[in-house]
């Protein structure tokens, strides 16, 4: 591992948090860097609602079935995407535009300290339904995914998944 390259591999998903908040200016600055990944044609399509009640972490934590750690969460970050502002309307460029803004916020967090957990939600209708609901977004919203943050309270280890067998130069063979 290229010690260059430390915010990478030790961005671990982090579920378990300390009870401490992050302070507002964080939270700008995460938003900063999550607005700062490439965007097809620099459309940028996309919104990005931060919770920090406990009442809506609580009942994020509901609608997703993967994201209980939300309870003891102190924010999270959903990331959605506006069809009328994505080139040609069309979702597949939100999705790509929201992961990239998704990936960029867990790192900015990990630069920063912070433990985060991206959650899944689209393409699953009943997790896109339930935070439509939940967050009172615009029916042509699409929420691309939601991001758990929070001071760790345990830090995996750093690591690499580097496959050589996975790499293929030139062509396939
Ligand atoms: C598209 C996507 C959806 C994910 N959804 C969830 C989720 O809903 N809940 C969760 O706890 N982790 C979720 N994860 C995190 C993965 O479980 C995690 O990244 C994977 O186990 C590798 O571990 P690492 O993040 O520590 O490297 C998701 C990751 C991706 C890329």
């Amino acid at each position: 591992m290229n010690t260059r390259l430390d915010f990478i591999f030790t961005r671990r998903s982090v579920r378990k948090y300390l009870d401490k908040d992050i302070p507002a200016a964080m939270l700008h600055d995460l938003l900063e860097a999550g607005m700062a990944a490439p965007s097809a044609r620099a459309a940028d399509p996309l919104h990005f609602i931060v919770i920090t009640e406990r009442a809506g972490l609580d009942a994020i934590a509901t609608v997703l079935p993967y994201a209980k750690m939300l309870h003891s969460a102190p924010a999270a970050i959903v990331v959605c995407g506006d069809p009328e502002r994505a080139p040609g309307g069309l979702e597949p460029n939100l999705v790509q535009d929201g992961s990239a803004a998704v990936e960029n916020i867990l790192l900015a967090a990990t630069a920063l300290g912070l433990g985060s957990c991206w959650l899944g939600v689209y393409p699953h209708q009943d997790r896109i339904d339930g935070l439509r609901t939940q967050l009172q977004l615009p029916p042509r919203i699409v929420p691309v995914a939601g991001i758990a943050l929070g001071w760790p309270a345990v830090v995996p280890e750093a690591r690499t998944r580097y496959r050589p067998e996975r790499v293929h130069w030139e062509r396939w063979q």
